[in-house]
């Protein structure tokens, strides 16, 4: 049987009369499968030993003869009122002290060993009670591991894991002080178990402190979720096991924890309540999704696709007519296997009662499940036949937690945003329909025809040998202002001029830079003759002094540095190494997207409006061309003659919020 769509369901949230209606709807709608169970703890087990999982067993069963499996979730964001009154130390405690309180749910300290261990009580007892329930396929562990923990946890047990961490990596004392320098205000440690965790000072801690904190933090979430991982493995070899990411969230680096799973699944919200303008974009929900297939290098799961208007105490914007289904095709499209969408029905209770389901709270198929039956229906064929096929582009953008975490210590200008840098670079070419990849620094880097590397801010011997390499065998590399100033232990660096390690590759030196704190700068491209070649730049301006023969693509407008190069691009071996000295304007943006694109010489896709977004997904017996309107005005498009209209659709015109699919023959390789 193969699973391309689902819900997530909480039959506990309902009579159990009301299953069999509910099992009845998902079958007509198209569902292969549910999640369940992640929030439950307490109705699995009510008071310490006494398990209880009847009533999941009955559901899972009602669905499985609705021809409907299951996933089951371990329940451990949700750990039971009698659980942390038998354990107070379990609660985690924030940057101030304060113990938070239960109430809500992720009300846990993850190093707790109290807490590890009722973890590994129930995940397996579950385990063993779910492997031969052949209903059951899989599970998810925990629930978005990090959410809600953004500040926690600093109490004494995660103090002491800390201190243990760091002393694996630097081994002495002496050799922290050193890579850290707390020669600064007195800061010098005689024993590691001196260290602060990074509790409220009267002003910042040491920032290289604050970097290993980061990364201890994605440590011990990982081995958190190793912990269950290890147990289901073992027990449950016939069953998969995933977690639900959420996307740019910066708590875990999500390719560590992404080892362990056999494929990631996401939470795709694209009207979240909480989410600025620049997050809805559809350049950015791209990016996300492209970002999540870059995890394990390969498809996903949506394992919490947004079904209905979003909100906790405030909602965010009803979903318009269509883009349910946009949403979905545009999951699809950048490398969803399988579709879940949350949540099935709107609760009646508790914090989440506003957060709309694809049933309205009174439970009567409406204008939702309308629209996602049509989707399902008119997907469901495409999904079959590129299933599991992932996608591999031309060109990748490199997305590093490292230099996330260090911008996000110190972002140097207040508004410097690693992810939205990135995501800026992502839009210029996706405006283009010209698809990118993400790229985890670890990963192999030859494969592409270009990489662009914003904000190499730490940057060790490791991956500026990788960097070299990769243009010297003929790469196109696009690095950026603030490249090269960091060693890893997050200190400045001193061998030389910026971008440190990396100037005879790009040809140039920067010797001054100035944090462009009032004015954005204007920037003139080439000699800037048409007033579309005057653009600007945003938060910072490196002054670069080129070396002889490199290439002055752009350069500034004003300032005591007017005429300095603004863009450079060098020749270095085989290949070639641009420089972008400040964060570019959209405009300045698109230009350097084209340049690179042209000396890369990859190729768009299809010409679009800039609302309309194509993607090619190459399947088992044809290719596919998913085009999709985020636009509520209808616009034309041109698709060439060689692509025919998959669905029923006909025509040049896509509906307001609409998607359409094409198919060819596949092109022989
Ligand atoms: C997250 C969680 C869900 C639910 C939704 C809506 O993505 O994983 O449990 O809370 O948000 O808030
Ligand atoms: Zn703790």
């Amino acid at each position: 049987m193969s699973i391309e769509f689902g819900v997530d369901y909480y039959p506990e949230h309902w009579d159990r009369s009301r299953w069999e209606t509910d099992a009845r709807l998902m079958q007509a709608l198209g569902v292969d499968v549910v999640r369940m169970g992640e929030f439950s703890w307490f109705k699995f087990e009510p008071e310490r030993g006494a398990f209880d999982f009847s009533w999941l067993d009955e559901a899972i069963g009602l669905l499985a003869r609705h021809g409907i499996k299951t996933i089951v979730g371990t329940p451990t964001a949700a750990p039971p009122k009698w659980l942390i009154d038998q354990d107070k130390s379990i609660l985690p405690v924030d940057a101030e002290g304060i113990t938070r309180g239960f109430g809500g749910r992720h009300h846990d300290c993850q190093s707790n060993a109290k807490y590890r261990g009722h973890c590994k009580r129930i995940v397996s007892v579950m385990a063993e009670h779910f492997r031969d329930n052949r209903a059951v396929i899989g599970w998810q562990v925990d629930n978005e591991l990090g959410n809600s923990h953004d500040n926690l946890c600093t109490c004494d047990s995660c103090r002491s894991s800390f201190h243990a961490w760091l002393e694996k990596r630097y081994g002495t004392i002496g050799e922290l002080n050193e890579v850290w320098g707390t020669n600064f205000w007195s800061q010098n440690y005689t024993a590691f178990s001196q260290i602060p965790v990074p509790r409220i000072t009267p002003n910042s801690h040491n920032p290289s402190l604050l970097l290993d904190w980061k990364r201890f933090c994605s440590d011990l979430i990982v081995d958190f979720a190793r912990a269950q991982i290890d147990i289901l493995r073992e027990k449950c070899p016939d069953q998969f096991i995933t977690h639900n990411l959420m996307g740019f969230s910066e708590k875990v680096n999500y390719y560590d924890l992404g080892k362990g799973l056999d494929f990631v699944s996401h939470d795709q919200y694209p009207m979240g309540y909480w989410m600025s303008a620049a997050e809805k974009t559809p350049a950015a929900l791209a990016s996300t999704l492209d970002l999540i297939r870059a995890m394990k290098r390969k498809n996903f799961w949506i394992m919490e696709q947004q079904a209905g208007p979003a909100g906790w105490e405030t909602l965010g914007q009803t979903p318009r007519p269509g883009q349910l289904g946009l949403w979905t095709a545009q999951s699809v499209a950048h490398g969803a296997d399988t579709v879940v969408f949350f949540r099935w029905r709107t609760c009646t209770f508790g914090t989440e009662e506003f957060w709309h389901g694809i049933l309205p709270h009174d439970g009567t198929p409406g204008r939702r499940y309308e629209e996602l039956l049509k989707v399902i229906e008119r997907l469901r064929p495409v999904m079959q036949d590129i299933k599991g096929i992932c996608a591999k582009n031309d060109i990748a953008i490199v997305y590093d937690y490292d230099q996330y975490w260090a911008l996000r210590i110190q972002p140097q200008h207040p508004k410097l945003s690693y992810v939205s840098s990135i995501q800026q670079y992502y839009e210029a070419f996706y405006r283009r329909n010209i698809p990118t990849d993400f790229l985890n620094p670890n990963d192999e880097f030859s494969g592409y025809k270009a990489i662009v590397a914003p904000l190499q801010f730490v940057l060790g011997p490791g991956m500026e040998l990788k960097l070299r390499t990769y243009v010297s065998e003929g790469g196109v590399l696009v690095l950026t202002m603030r490249s090269g100033v960091k060693t890893e232990t997050n200190k400045c660096r001193t061998d030389g001029s910026l971008p440190c390690g990396l100037v005879d590759m790009l040809g140039i030196e920067v010797l001054d830079y100035d944090c462009l704190r009032d004015a954005d700068i204007p920037i003139v491209w080439g000699k800037g003759s048409d007033p579309a070649l005057r653009v600007s730049g945003c938060w910072w301006s490196d002054i670069v002094t080129p070396h002889e023969g490199t290439q002055v693509l752009a350069t500034y407008g004003e300032e005591f540095y007017r005429g300095t190069p603004a863009v450079t691009a060098h020749r270095y071996g085989k290949g070639m190494a641009y420089y972008v000295a400040t964060q570019p304007s959209p405009a300045l943006m698109r230009l350097i997207a084209d340049h690179v694109t042209a000396s890369a010489g990859l190729k768009r896709l299809v010409d679009t409006d800039e609302s309309v977004e194509a993607v090619r997904r190459v399947g088992e017996s044809a290719e596919y061309l998913i085009v999709m309107n985020h636009d509520g005005a209808a616009h034309d498009i041109h698709v060439p003659a060689s692509w025919n209209h998959l669905l029923d659709e006909t025509g040049s015109k896509i509906a307001p919020y609409g998607f359409m699919v094409f198919r060819k023959e596949k092109t022989p390789v």
